[in-house]
């Protein structure tokens, strides 16, 4: 999937994020970011992580992030205004279209995205491949997080040797993958859509890490050390069809497909939610979570 993809989606994205944030915090916890200096979130869409970030890692330290869709990178820059402005002014996920269009990015250059409030918060955003990020130091940061990025990027060794590369000796990654083991949710979506006639076979390549074993191998082929690695699974309350949930990769197709067939997908993933009701079974989606350290 090309960053095109993503702009896309950018807007359907916060809806989809209540679920898989125990993933998330889960990881972030695990980081501890209060003791880091500098902070890194490669791929960090539309700055979910952010606003949690900012209450756990000293004042002084700094948290750069980005994302190599500039759509992602604008909602995550207008977010955190938002937030920065007016932080106990409801959920941030309820940014609308218009507020993030207009959000006052006056001294906002796009494209070096300074602005003075961010900066002032130690806050800095950008638009950046995590496969290739010469904007970066060598050895500048203390944590890179990267939470559900790696098993999308094509290069994976490229990017893993990159965020090797911007980590201080003794440095902290962070990073969680999905794997299809648990992931119902997506099996579901697959199946029907075959059934529906939409696709053959699965729309993506399944990646080559499913495994404890095969991360932990590729962690450590790349240098890494005090590797701490565990599965995760999580629930998602799918009781009524919402499109939030239809990932970007499914939406393309749905977008372009015949009516009759797009009716008859739905008609297919109504059925299987009710059998999952009967059940008493919420969807799943289970990923690979792991931290580790860069020697000193
Ligand atoms: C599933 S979202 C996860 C976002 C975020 N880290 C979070 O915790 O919600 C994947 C994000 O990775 C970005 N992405 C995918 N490949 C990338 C790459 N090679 N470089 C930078 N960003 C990438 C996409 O644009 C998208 O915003």
């Amino acid at each position: 999937m090309n960053h095109h993809t993503w702009d896309a989606y950018s807007r359907s994205y916060l809806n989809i994020q209540k679920n898989p944030a125990s993933f998330q915090l889960s990881l972030m916890n695990m980081l501890r970011f209060e003791e880091a200096e500098e902070i890194l979130d490669a791929g960090c869409a539309g700055g979910q992580l952010h606003q949690y970030i900012l209450q756990q890692k000293k004042n002084n330290c700094k948290l750069a992030a980005c994302d190599f869709s500039i759509e992602m990178v604008k909602l995550a820059a207008a977010r955190m205004l938002k937030f920065l402005n007016n932080p106990l002014h409801g959920g941030i996920s309820e940014i609308s279209p218009e507020e993030i269009e207009n959000a006052d990015l006056s001294t906002f250059d796009i494209s070096s995205l300074d602005c003075p409030l961010l900066e002032q918060n130690n806050y800095k955003i950008f638009q950046g491949d995590v496969q290739s990020l010469p904007q970066l130091n060598n050895n500048q940061f203390d944590i890179y997080i990267s939470n559900m990025v790696i098993h999308l990027v094509e290069n994976k060794d490229q990017a893993i040797q990159e965020a090797f590369r911007v980590l201080k000796p003794g440095g902290k990654i962070g990073i969680v993958i999905p794997v299809a083991s648990g992931n119902v949710m997506m099996k579901t979506l697959t199946k029907c859509f075959i059934e529906a006639g939409l696709i053959k076979e699965i729309p993506f390549k399944p990646t080559n890490i499913e495994t404890r074993e095969d991360i932990i191998n590729f962690m450590s082929k790349h240098g890494f050390q005090d590797i701490i690695c565990w599965n995760q699974t999580i629930p998602f309350d799918l009781f009524e069809i919402n499109d939030n949930y239809i990932f970007p990769q499914f939406k393309e197709i749905l977008d372009k497909a015949p009516k009759e067939q797009v009716d008859q997908f739905y008609a297919l993933y109504k059925q299987e939610i009710s059998n999952r009701l009967t059940q008493n079974l919420p969807f799943t989606v289970e990923s690979l979570s792991l931290i580790a350290k860069k020697p000193l």
